[in-house]
């Protein structure tokens, strides 16, 4: 069902009038109705108070999400339903943070294969090839879990642009480096061609290819008949999309820099967030609460954007992370069953860390003309290190601020007699906070967002798993290459490609 037809959306849209109109300087005070709108999970806390939402919406949205079946759309997904129509596949990333998943023969080659070079420590480097979700989820788990590295350095290149493989390269010496070509479908033209000129890298330096060049991909064949070894080859399911696959042998790197007892632990926060996402009822369901609220923006309250600002130097990284998740998934024309979609479905995702986008674009968020809600991620403690100093009270600058900036967002300072000082308030957020960052919270986070995208996809009605609008532009692309198709492309375009 699309989100057009379900019974509940226009009683949503009439309450949105005045949810627009309501007063959050108000309504933050009403002790009862903030107790209503927060969560915990463990020491997962999450806060939807600062949202234009009232009692009655919120009961609304949960009709919604059962109006739509929800519930009944995760349990096909996690009983293997064909629900990624388009390509004729099931949705199996949740079996790859499954505890049993570790003891399959899969499982058992990688950790070996970790153990092995973790032990053997003549490797230094390791460069993961990979575009897209077979480098945005394992680059962020590495910077995000920095501190528990006690492995090799692991570099991450993406683009075909040569200054990023340069770039990198130049760090590591062909004798101690391990490249990783990481590719679901080892056909992406970018990383083919990264992993060519690093493949002659390593030959140049007489290194040998099978102790110095492994591949990802849930295509075999194809990596060996690129020049893979075959033992060198880590498959992983066909059924795991890209942006959901860091928690299978994508996650190789991370592996290989944190070990696989810290890995586990990352697994297991994100299964503990599939439990709840696929065990709870919904009015107390996490990540289905943060999926209604996105609808409720986004259709509803008609804001087309969302922004994700974590107050963690070490997340950097997640904006883009979700903005792949979110936009790849949801950003969608038709629904499941290929009709054209009614209503808009994903919001515009992006976002920065906290506070320096304070000092960039937070100037639009208060006094802009358009609403834009945001996530404020935080965890509440950080993690201790060697330098000296107070950095207690660092850590506490940054939470504070992130408080703060929910707080003058929602409830602002009016000024009616010089408006260009006036905050309206107003502006919805959501804060998202835990104890720590570690591998067991940063899995859970990432799980977290996993479960919002795809619980979104089934109230919007379509299928959050699959990805055609990036086909025609890589089309385009390689029969340019191969000097093709010139009639197909302006003359403007030809004029910049051809004639120099
Ligand atoms: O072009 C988009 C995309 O297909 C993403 O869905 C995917 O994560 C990325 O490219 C990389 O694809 P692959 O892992 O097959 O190289």
């Amino acid at each position: 069902m699309q989100l057009f037809d379900n019974p509940l959306k226009l009683s949503l849209t009439a309450q949105a009038k005045s949810a627009k109109k309501m007063s959050l300087a108000k309504a933050m005070f009403d002790k009862k109705r903030s107790a209503q709108l927060q969560f915990c999970f463990d020491d997962l806390y999450v806060d939807i108070s600062r949202q234009l939402i009232t009692p009655p919406i919120f009961n609304d949205l949960v009709k919604m999400a059962n109006a739509a079946n929800v519930q009944g759309s995760i349990a096909k997904m996690v009983n293997g339903g064909t629900i990624n129509c388009s390509e004729g596949r099931s949705v199996t990333h949740m079996d790859a943070r499954r505890p049993e998943t570790r003891s399959t023969d899969q499982s058992k080659k990688i950790e070996a294969f970790v153990d092995k070079i973790r032990k053997d420590k003549s490797i230094k480097s390791v460069v993961n090839i990979g575009i897209g979700g077979s480098s945005l989820g394992p680059s962020l788990v590495s910077s995000s879990l920095a501190p528990f590295s006690d492995g090799p350095d692991v570099y991450y290149v993406s683009n075909v642009d040569p200054a990023d493989l340069s770039d990198i390269l130049i760090k590591c010496s062909p004798s101690s480096t391990l490249i990783i070509v990481t590719s679901k479908t080892f056909t992406t033209v970018e990383t083919l061609q990264n992993a060519v000129l690093g493949r002659l890298w390593l030959l140049k330096s007489n290194v040998p290819l099978d102790r110095a060049l492994v591949a990802i991909t849930a295509v075999p064949e194809k990596a060996v008949e690129w020049g893979v070894h075959e033992s060198n080859v880590f498959q992983f399911d066909e059924g795991i999309g890209g942006r959901y696959s860091v928690w299978s042998s994508v996650g190789l790197p991370v592996m290989l820099s944190i070990g696989m007892k810290k890995f586990n632990e990352f697994l297991k926060g994100a299964h503990e967030i599939d439990t709840h996402f696929i065990n709870e009822p919904i009015e107390s369901n996490i990540p289905l609460v943060l999926a209604l609220l996105r609808v409720w923006n986004r259709n509803s309250l008609e804001f087309f954007a969302h922004g994700i600002i974590p107050y963690d130097g070490r997340l950097k990284l997640f904006p883009s992370w979700v903005q792949q998740l979110e936009m790849e998934s949801n950003g969608k024309q038709v629904d499941a069953s290929g009709k054209a979609l009614i209503l808009p479905s994903s919001p515009l995702i992006w976002g920065e860390t906290g506070t320096n986008a304070q000092h960039s674009f937070f100037q639009y968020l208060h006094q802009g003309q358009d609403v834009i809600p945001i996530d404020i991620l935080f965890p509440r403690s950080h993690l201790k290190s060697g330098l000296k100093g107070d950095l207690e009270l660092s850590h506490r600058m940054l939470i504070v601020n992130a408080v703060a900036q929910a707080e003058a967002l929602a409830i602002g300072s009016p000024n009616l007699d010089q408006l260009h000082k006036n905050f309206s308030g107003g502006r919805p957020s959501t804060i998202i906070s835990w104890a720590q960052s570690t591998p067991y919270s940063i899995g859970r986070l990432l799980s977290l967002y996993e479960n919002i995208t795809i619980a979104c996809g089934f109230i919007w009605g379509l299928n959050s798993f699959d990805q055609w609008g990036v086909e025609l532009g890589k089309t385009l692309a390689n029969k340019l290459m191969q000097g093709e198709s010139l009639e197909e492309v302006s003359p403007a375009a030809r004029c910049l490609l051809f004639d120099k």
